[in-house]
């Protein structure tokens, strides 16, 4: 509790000044132009009040009076009608809408809407898993405007609650908002977070709509960023925790009230909310996932470290950088790379300089290396690519009626003259024309997956990296579109300065572009449209049955899809598939990396935080542009960078066209430090891998904020930059400059070092300094009680594959441990895991006074995947005193190497490493065990004993 107490006396300096009521007004003009003049004629109360939050609003809704009253029920359906309290400020009112309430399991659906409006059609397979709470909903239909409140059943703890108003329905702008039950709120995105946690110490309104805008960590910033993910997990004052996704794909934003609570603003569709009771964090996640559908599993190799940049001048130039990282000796698995290898930015093709990229990609998988090429999803109109697609009945986002169709653009193509196909600019030289993979006849799907299978003739790719899907289109509506994101399209000796897409900006054909309301995704900049760097709002999509001002948010997660089945169709491999764009659900087809970063310590930091909210948006294959991607790194950034990056599931560092090369080989000490951070990987990938697996099979995160595993500590829910790696072992990078050591705050309960300073030994609980030399590996702890499986690592994740495996053993107080391990093939296409054919191994550990045991029961077993042996067992904690001459596996004696193994009462480290010491064939379950006796409590010797001295 005294969390709370704490944050409040924090919030009392900013916001002590503001009433109950003026935590939570209702912004009535979010444009920049807001005055008495304006506000009033939208209807809206003009109140001026001085705050130290620059950020409160003037212009307030009269929220309290706004709504609707129940006029009838039938069952838990709903009838809803506008009370007589004000309009809505944007648009008309709806009359009459529909509250109909659901139970999936334990996850309630509270849906608002109108039948025939807009739903994603993303195939949730909304999976119900149990909880050992549930929650309940309270409908208060006799007040106006009515509101609702959803309570959790065993504490009553309302965790959503309509009364604070507002509740508007248009066909262009609804609106709902609740007080919050704690200020303790994570997710939403995709936007940059400075904090793991958000800030209810004023008010922020964050955008959601996919858009082509790279992440700025320099300051406070609520842009909208390439995604969208409307889902958000609470941390309630009793330490549990709810979720709630609400499903809508229009363009959004939400805004966080100092109440606290929240306003949740969208231009379209319904109001389609899924609340998930937990009660723990973990639980929330697990829920969610399974609702949502649980992510794809990334093959092993995609584990392994990648390697990029854009502006290779020549395939002869990456080969060089490659032979760089062979040559230190750096762990590499992945080489990645940028439109560079295209002709002209087309894609399936292979560009001048690169003529000789099909024999080089076969060079690296005889390396035991793969490669993940980048696509984007514009097609050049002139090509024998956009030819197929025509001929094969491929559908292209289109106008709407062909008086709308810019007919000086369409007419330049044979293929696009006289037809209704929209036409952009992207990298390419000449226009482009969107695929339509919303396309529900298959045909789009069909064509693109026919292009995977043919360029996959020419070269034998792995992965598929796919880029530019919010969509982005360079230029729309601009006249002289001068400086295009950060890499200039026009007025570049690049390219030839393609005329850009005009959208209709007046007249019926308007409707779209010019909503009333357009979003903080448009506020947020000058000079903004939702048209802005992508295509018109009327554009016809879905088979021509939707505006893109509906499916836009879509556009990734439907590429995303069709790529996936492309991908694995012409390599027959599981693959790995990246997106620039998201939305809920995608991360069953790919994983993502965190956009267009720049070389910043911020960008450092707010990658810590981005790949904690991925993972909580079931997305957990993520990861950033290691050393950053925009603007020249330097050594010690790009050091602490590789550093962090090495726990991230997606570790790629990538370089932006014209920065100074980064590849870790540039510095010696990077190359070091990178060597070191990434066998250190290598070993743990054992472990890594099967949290993906459990988050593919049951749905669980990868990465976990720290308050995942320790709801109840307070000092947790702030904790931004140390993240944990499933539940048992927990990061504390280094993401600042100069520094040499770090700050970290271990939970009550028993820790073990796992870096450099006191390895394996016992570090205190609490808040404590650890030494960080750019030479150590960073602060890296693993939890009393668990086991990691490991692998000594080699160079490649196909050779790691091949060595003995390890076992990491934490006890804790009870002197026990616990652990899991699957295991694969790591290649074969696993759409269904449960039928993949795989290991899975179940660890138990108990350090009792007269013996020392270790129970591997194999719970699932593969038919034909080989399994190395287990020669290592270290374990930290282990208190009694062992004697390894009575070592028995299964009953059976077995020598043990005594040169190699040893045991300190001091350190309390027990080492156990001997050839081929278990077979994990031979039984499914194996008991190791060995005598121990109890300590002396003599630890004159405060030296590291090898164990054959001891006995
Ligand atoms: C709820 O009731 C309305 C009005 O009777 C009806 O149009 C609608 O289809 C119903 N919805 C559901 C899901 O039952
Ligand atoms: C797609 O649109 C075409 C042309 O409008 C139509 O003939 C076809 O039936 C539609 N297919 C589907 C699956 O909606
Ligand atoms: C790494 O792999 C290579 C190639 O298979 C092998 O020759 C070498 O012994 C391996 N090294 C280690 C340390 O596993």
């Amino acid at each position: 509790m005294k969390l709370w107490v704490l944050t409040i006396i924090l919030f009392g300096i900013a916001l002590g000044d503001l009433s109950d009521a003026d935590k939570k007004r209702f912004d009535c003009h979010p444009e920049k132009d807001a005055s008495q003049q304006n506000c009033e004629a939208r209807g809206c109360v003009w109140s001026e009040l001085q705050s130290s939050d620059s950020f409160l609003p003037w212009c307030i809704q009269k929220a309290d009076k706004i709504g609707y009253k129940v006029t009838a029920q039938n069952g838990n359906n709903y009838t809803l009608m506008k009370n007589d309290g004000p309009k809505s400020p944007w648009d008309t009112d709806i009359q009459q809408i529909q509250m109909v309430v659901k139970s999936i399991g334990k996850v309630l659906n509270v849906k608002i809407g109108k039948d025939g409006r807009y739903d994603p059609p993303v195939d949730l397979p909304k999976i119900a898993v149990d909880s050992t709470d549930s929650l309940t909903l309270q409908v208060n239909d006799k007040s106006d405007p009515f509101s609702f409140v959803v309570q959790r059943q065993s504490n009553g703890r309302r965790l959503f609650d309509t009364s604070i108003g507002g509740l508007i329905f248009t066909d262009r702008f609804i609106q709902i908002a609740t007080y919050l039950p704690s200020k303790f709120m994570y997710g939403w995105g995709e936007n940059i977070h400075k904090q793991i946690n958000h800030d209810f110490t004023r008010y922020l309104r964050w955008g959601m709509l996919a858009r082509d805008e790279p992440p700025d960590s320099g300051s406070l910033d609520t842009k909208n960023l390439y995604g969208v993910q409307p889902f958000y997990m609470v941390l309630e004052p009793e330490g549990n925790a709810h979720g709630v996704l609400i499903l809508n794909s229009n363009a959004q934003d939400v805004t966080t009230l100092p109440a606290p609570g929240l306003i949740y603003r969208t231009i379209g569709g319904n109001l389609d909310m899924y609340f998930f009771p937990g009660p723990t964090p973990e639980d929330v996640i697990t829920q969610y996932y399974n609702f949502i559908g649980k992510p794809f599993l990334p093959p092993y190799w995609a584990l392994g470290y990648q390697l990029c940049r854009y502006g290779y001048k020549s395939l002869a130039e990456a080969e060089s950088v490659i032979q760089t990282m062979r040559n230190a000796g750096i762990p590499l698995d992945v080489a990645v790379f940028d439109i560079d290898y295209m002709m002209r930015y087309k894609d399936f093709t292979i560009g001048s300089g690169w003529e000789n990229l099909p024999a080089y990609v076969n060079q690296l998988h005889d390396w035991g290396m793969r490669v993940i090429l980048i696509w984007d999803p514009a097609i050049q109109v002139d090509y024998d690519t956009f030819q197929r697609g025509i001929s094969s009945g491929a559908r292209f986002i289109e106008w709407e009626k062909s008086s709308q169709v810019q007919n000086a653009l369409n007419d330049l193509y044979p293929l696009t003259k006289g037809k209704l196909t929209m036409l952009g600019v992207v990298w390419p030289d000449r226009h482009v024309a969107f695929p339509d993979f919303l396309d529900t006849s298959g045909q789009t799907a069909k064509w693109w997956s026919a292009e995977f299978q043919q360029f996959y003739q020419q070269v034998r790719f792995d992965g598929s990296w796919i880029d530019m899907n919010e969509p982005s289109v360079f230029g729309t509506n601009e006249q002289d579109p001068c400086v295009i994101v950060f890499f200039g399209y026009y007025h570049n000796s690049d390219h030839p300065n393609a005329p850009p897409l005009f959208c209709p900006t007046s007249g019926d054909d308007s409707y779209w572009e010019n909503a009333p309301y357009l979003t903080q995704a448009v506020y947020q900049y000058d000079g903004s449209a939702l048209y802005t760097k992508t295509l018109c709002m009327l554009a016809r999509t879905a088979n021509r049955t939707q505006p893109f001002y509906n499916t836009k948010n879509l556009y990734g997660w439907s590429e995303a899809k069709a790529t996936k089945a492309a991908l694995q169709g012409a390599t027959k491999q599981r693959g790995a598939v990246i997106t620039r764009s998201t939305f809920p659900s995608i991360g069953k087809y790919a994983g993502h990396w965190l956009g267009d970063n720049t070389a910043r310590w911020e960008d450092l930091q707010t990658s810590v935080i981005g790949a904690q909210e991925f993972n909580m948006f079931g997305i957990p294959y993520v990861g950033s542009d290691v050393c950053g991607f925009i603007g020249a790194t330097t050594e010690e950034l790009c050091l602490r960078w590789q550093q962090m990056g090495s726990f991230h599931s997606f570790f790629r560092n990538h370089n932006d066209n014209g920065s100074p090369a980064q590849q870790p080989t540039v510095w010696p000490t990077v190359a070091a430090a990178t060597k070191k951070a990434n066998l250190f990987r290598y070993r743990h990938l054992p472990y890594l891998y099967s949290l993906h697996f459990a988050a593919s099979l049951r749905g669980s995160p990868v990465i976990r904020p720290v308050f995942f595993s320790f709801p109840n500590d307070e000092l947790t829910p702030t904790l931004s930059y140390q993240f944990m790696w499933g539940p048992a072992v927990l990061v504390a990078p280094v993401v600042t400059q100069g520094s040499t050591s770090v700050s970290v705050y271990l939970p009550g309960g028993i820790w073990y070092s796992i870096f450099d300073y006191l390895e394996y030994q016992s570090v205190a609980p609490g808040k404590n300094d650890y030494p960080a030399p750019t030479t150590s590996n960073i602060p890296t702890f693993i939890r009393g009680g668990y086991i990691v499986p490991r692998q000594n690592p080699n160079v490649t994740t196909v050779d790691s594959r091949k060595n003995p495996f390890g076992l990491l053993v934490a006890l804790d107080g009870t002197h026990t441990a616990n652990g899991e391990m699957f295991w694969d093939d790591g290649i074969t296409i696993a759409d269904d895991i449960t039928t993949l054919d795989y290991h899975r191994f179940q660890f138990k550990f108990f350090d009792a006074p007269t013996s020392g045991s270790l129970t591997i029961e194999r719970t699932n077993k593969a038919n034909n995947v080989p399994l190395p042996t287990l020669d290592e067992i270290i374990v930290c904690g282990y208190s009694n005193t062992p004697d390894l001459t009575a070592f028995t596996i299964n009953g059976k004696q077995v020598n043990v190497n005594m040169q190699t193994s040893s045991y300190s009462p001091f350190t309390q480290i027990l080492t156990i490493k001997t050839n081929n010491l278990i077979d994990l064939t031979t039984a499914e379950t194996i008991l190791v065990k060995w005598n121990a006796k109890a300590p002396t409590n003599n630890h004159e010797n405060h030296v590291r004993y090898r164990f054959n001295d001891l006995i």
